[in-house]
């Protein structure tokens, strides 16, 4: 059955474009493909005879007008480990290093028991997608089995997913780690052989080449994994330059190239599908060779103050065309939610701009671009998703301010303007306030569900 959505509407049209229409309606076909967006409507069924739909061929989902309630594209997570969530919030004093050695890995190897894989894995998916994750790119361990596991229940919850097993066959602990170049290239093709069964045309869930970093990984194992991208076209994610001694450790083990993004660039691992979590240190240099192969950040600003990284200059690396979009990075990240991370966005962008330069500073309506638009253009998927254009896909999520124990108080005269109230969402909001999650048309969650 096609659908009419009616109500209020919040997307990005670009960066600081945040487009708030306060009587909309989207109509929506069978395949979940949005076929009009009419900005200024007087009903939902004003705006199907308009465009000729006739009644009876189509059912109307209104946001409920006697509560405070806008429709706002799904959120993208670029960056994600689904394994590591039992961790969220153990960090301690660590930095990076110390912190895979001493939280990361000893967790990520329990993953070779399935049912500590299922477990985890039904719970990360529920939980990201009851906080309007409509996208997200995992990460899972080192296992096949487990990495499969992740591929089938995201596809089952309808979530859409970029799933990659864990590649390091060097440098990383003897009881997790690929043990031979041979064991990581067989396992990645079983991996990718799975997800390609379950989903032919990777609609939903799709597999993504995933180099631990370069820190984690032989120069051979990262070369075989740069051909096959090339080969096969499937995306890549990876970690770079997010700690100081990460980025010295790189560069002493990988000598042959003159920077952390070199290693990766030598090795054909950039290009416009690729990934990159962090990026907090990278040079200039660094910079204009990440924009040229057309490749995206994944900004991670609460895992990089947890784990005390550093603060990236994110306006930094867009004034220079580099994508940007955001990640939670559990378990660096303590939150499973983009719309707490927007808000860390936004923080971290201060801290940036109180060391000197005001340019740093982030509006709202660039951090909900960076969390929807930005993300969709980092994962590939710009032209399909991201905001209500006619064309894309209708992955969205129904936000209610004022629901039953809603952590948003409002005071109607004490709003201004529509985009008050977007304001008071992003800063004060949470799951509670996800009424009701849409993916590819599809209605998979919401607290809707869980009454
Ligand atoms: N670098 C290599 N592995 C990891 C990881 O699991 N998390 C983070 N934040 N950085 C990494
Ligand atoms: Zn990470």
């Amino acid at each position: 059955m096609r659908n009419v959505y009616f109500g209020t509407f919040v997307h990005s049209l670009a960066l600081a474009d945040l487009q708030v229409l306060p009587s909309a309606a989207v109509g929506v076909d069978e395949d979940g493909t949005i076929k009009f967006l009419d900005t200024n409507s007087r009903s939902a069924e004003a705006s199907a005879e308009k465009h000729s739909w006739t009644a009876g061929s189509y059912s109307v989902v209104s946001g409920d007008p006697a509560s405070v309630s806008f429709f706002f594209p799904g959120f993208f997570d670029t960056h994600i480990h689904a394994s590591q969530y039992p961790n969220v919030g153990l960090f301690g004093k660590t930095t990076l290093l110390d912190w895979l050695n001493n939280y990361t890995f000893p967790l990520e190897s329990s993953f070779a028991d399935l049912k500590i894989a299922d477990n985890v894995y039904s719970r990360v998916i529920a939980r990201t997608l009851s906080n309007g994750t409509t996208t997200a790119a995992y990460y899972a361990t080192v296992h096949t089995e487990g990495t499969n596991l992740l591929a089938d229940l995201a596809l089952k919850a309808g979530q859409r997913a970029f799933i990659g097993r864990c590649c390091m066959d060097a440098n990383s602990p003897d009881y997790y780690c690929d043990k031979s170049l041979e064991d990581a290239q067989k396992a990645t093709l079983d991996v990718i052989e799975h997800i390609t069964k379950i989903d032919p045309n990777h609609d939903i869930v799709c597999p993504i080449l995933t180099p631990r970093f370069a820190a984690s990984c032989s120069k051979e194992l990262l070369c075989w994994l740069g051909k096959l991208s090339t080969d096969t076209s499937l995306p890549v994610q990876t970690h770079i330059s997010e700690n100081m001694l990460e980025v010295e450790l790189v560069k002493r083990m990988h000598a042959f190239a003159d920077s952390y993004a070199g290693v990766y660039d030598m090795c054909g691992l950039l290009n416009d599908k690729t990934i990159l979590a962090h990026a907090v240190h990278l040079t200039d240099d660094e910079r204009a060779l990440i924009a040229k192969r057309g490749s995206g950040i994944a900004h991670c600003p609460a895992s990089n103050s947890a784990l005390t990284s550093g603060e990236t200059r994110v306006k930094w690396l867009l004034d220079a065309g580099v994508k940007v979009g955001l990640g939670t990075d559990v378990s660096g990240g303590f939150t499973p939610s983009i719309l707490h991370t927007a808000r860390q966005a936004l923080l971290v962008s201060r801290h940036l701009s109180m060391k000197g330069e005001e340019s740093h500073k982030l509006s709202i309506e660039e951090v909900l671009y960076l969390a929807t638009v930005g993300g969709a253009e980092v994962c590939g998927l710009a032209n399909k998703l991201g905001n209500f254009l006619p064309g894309k896909k209708w992955d969205a999520q129904l936000i209610t301010l004022d629901c039953k124990n809603s952590p948003v108080d409002i005071f109607p005269w004490e709003l201004k303007t529509p985009e008050d109230l977007v304001a008071k969402w992003l800063f004060n909001g949470d799951d509670r306030n996800v009424t009701k999650v849409w993916v590819d048309g599809n209605l998979v969650a919401g607290t809707a569900f869980a009454s």
